[in-house]
C-alpha cells in the first residue's frame, strides 16, 4: 500500500469535506483509506507532500478531443468580426474539421488523441469524455470511434468515456431526413459494438431541431446508451425540455435556456455542463448560472476541448473561467470538475476521495483548492494517479 500525507486533503465527499493533516492510502486500483494521518493503516508507505493540497482527479465531462487539422484561419476571421454562424456558412467551423478528420487515418487520429490525453493528464485530469462528431458520415464516424477506443487502451493516459455525437452538422450534400435516419441506425450499431456509452446531438439554430435529436435520443435509450445534448449555445430551441423527456444525463452549454427549460431540467434531475472556454472564445454572455443554481441543478464544468470554439486541452482553465466569468464559487468549480462531472458520466466510483473509490487523485503544487481556480496557464499538478497508477509527469 502506498499513499500521501498532506496538510490539506479535499475529499469532495459531502459527508467528509476537507481533512487537515490527513492521509490517502491506495491499495491496487482503489482507495483503501482517507482520514487523519495518525489513523492511516500501519504498513502503508506514506509520502509526505507537506503543504500541497490533494484532491480527486479531475473529470472532463465534455470534449471533442479526437480531431485533426487546424482552425487558426477561422480564429482570425472571428477576431475580424465574423461570428460562428458566418464561419459555418462559409464552409468553415465543424465542416472544416470534418474534412481533416475524413482525410486522416484511424492510426493518425488515435496517435494525436493519445498525445492530447497525455497532456490533459499532466494537468490533473484523470477521466475524459471524448466525443466523435467530426466524421459525420457513417464511415468516418466509425473510424473516429475506433480511434477513440484505440487511444483509450493506451498506457499512461486518463480513462476515456466515449460518446457518439450522432448529430453535429449536416455533411455536405446530405439530405436532412435521410441523414438523421442513418445516424439513428448507427446508434444501435455503435451500441452493439461497445464503442460509446453516450449519444449526443447538437440542438440549436443552424444545427438540429429538437424533433431530429429526439430520433437519435430515442435510439440511444432503446440501445441502452445514455444521452447528453448540446443545448442552447446560440438559441433556445426546446433542447432542455427534450433532454428532460429523454432522461438525459446532461445538457451542455446552456447560454440560452428559458425558465420553463430550467424547471424541466430540475424536475428530471439533468446535470448542466457549463463550457466557459467556448463562451469566452465566442465572446458570449454566460448561461443563467444563478437560476440554474437556484433550481438545484448540478453544475458541471468541462473544457469542450475542440479546435474551433474551445481551443484548449485544459480543464483547469475552464475552472478558472467558470469562477471569473460565470461567477461560480471556487467550491462549485472544483465540485463541477470532480464529483458532479463523474455523476453526469454515470461514474459513481470517482470524483471523490473515499475508501473503495477508484484511486484517481492529484497532488497539486498549490497550498489550497482555491488556488486551483486561478488562471495559471501552466501545469500545477505534481502527482497524478489514475486507478492507482502514476501518470508520467
Ligand atoms: O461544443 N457546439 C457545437 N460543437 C462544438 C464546436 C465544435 C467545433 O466548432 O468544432 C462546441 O462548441
Ligand atoms: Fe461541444
Amino acid at each position: 500500500m502506498i499513499g500521501f500525507a498532506s496538510k490539506r486533503i479535499v475529499t469532495c465527499d459531502p459527508a467528509v469535506g476537507v481533512i487537515e493533516d490527513g492521509a490517502v492510502v491506495v491499495d491496487g486500483d482503489r482507495i483503501a483509506f482517507v482520514g487523519p494521518r495518525g489513523q492511516a493503516p500501519a504498513g502503508a508507505a506514506l509520502e509526505d507532500v507537506g503543504e500541497r493540497v490533494v484532491t480527486p482527479g479531475l473529470v472532463d465531462a465534455h470534449t471533442h478531443a479526437c480531431w485533426a487539422g487546424s482552425r487558426h484561419a477561422e480564429y482570425a476571421i472571428r477576431m475580424a468580426g465574423g461570428d460562428y454562424r458566418d464561419i459555418a456558412s462559409a464552409g468553415g467551423g465543424i465542416l472544416s474539421t470534418h474534412r481533416a478528420v475524413a482525410a486522416a487515418s484511424e492510426d493518425e487520429l488515435a496517435a494525436s488523441l493519445v498525445e492530447r490525453l497525455r497532456r490533459m493528464g499532466s494537468l490533473g485530469v484523470t477521466t475524459v469524455e471524448v466525443k466523435s462528431g467530426y466524421g459525420l458520415e457513417a464511415l468516418h464516424e466509425r473510424k473516429q470511434l475506433a480511434a477513440i477506443a484505440r487511444a483509450a487502451r493506451h498506457d499512461g493516459v486518463p480513462s476515456v468515456v466515449p460518446t457518439f455525437l450522432a448529430l453535429h452538422a449536416l455533411p455536405p450534400g446530405a439530405d436532412r431526413h435521410a441523414f438523421v435516419q442513418s445516424a439513428a441506425r448507427l446508434v444501435s450499431e455503435v451500441a452493439r459494438q461497445g464503442l460509446a456509452r453516450f449519444v449526443d446531438a447538437y440542438v440549436d439554430q443552424n444545427a438540429f431541431t429538437a424533433a431530429e435529436a429526439r430520433i437519435v435520443g430515442e435510439a440511444a435509450r432503446a440501445a441502452g446508451l445514455g444521452v447528453r445534448l448540446h443545448v442552447g449555445q446560440f438559441a433556445d430551441v426546446g433542447g432542455a425540455e427534450l433532454a428532460a423527456s429523454l432522461g438525459a444525463a446532461s445538457v451542455d452549454h446552456l447560454e440560452h435556456v428559458d425558465p420553463s427549460g430550467i424547471e424541466a431540467l430540475a424536475r428530471a434531475k439533468v446535470s448542466a455542463v457549463l463550457l466557459p472556454v467556448a463562451s469566452f472564445t465566442l465572446a458570449q454572455a454566460p448561461p443563467p448560472v444563478a437560476d440554474l443554481r437556484r433550481a438545484g441543478i448540478p453544475l458541471v464544468i468541462a473544457s469542450d476541448a475542440n479546435p474551433g470554439t474551445a481551443p484548449t486541452e485544459s480543464l483547469p482553465l475552464a475552472m478558472a473561467l467558470a469562477v471569473r466569468t460565470y461567477r461560480l464559487t471556487p467550491e462549485e468549480a472544483l465540485l463541477g470538475a470532480t464529483r458532479h462531472a463523474a455523476t453526469s458520466l454515470g461514474l459513481g466510483d470517482r470524483g471523490v476521495l473515499r475508501a473503495g473509490a477508484r484511486a484517481d487523485l492529484v497532488v497539486w503544487d498549490l497550498p489550497h483548492e482555491h488556488a486551483l481556480v486561478q488562471p495559471w496557464g501552466v501545469a500545477k499538478a505534481r502527482v497524478v494517479m489514475v486507478a492507482g497508477r502514476l501518470l508520467a509527469p
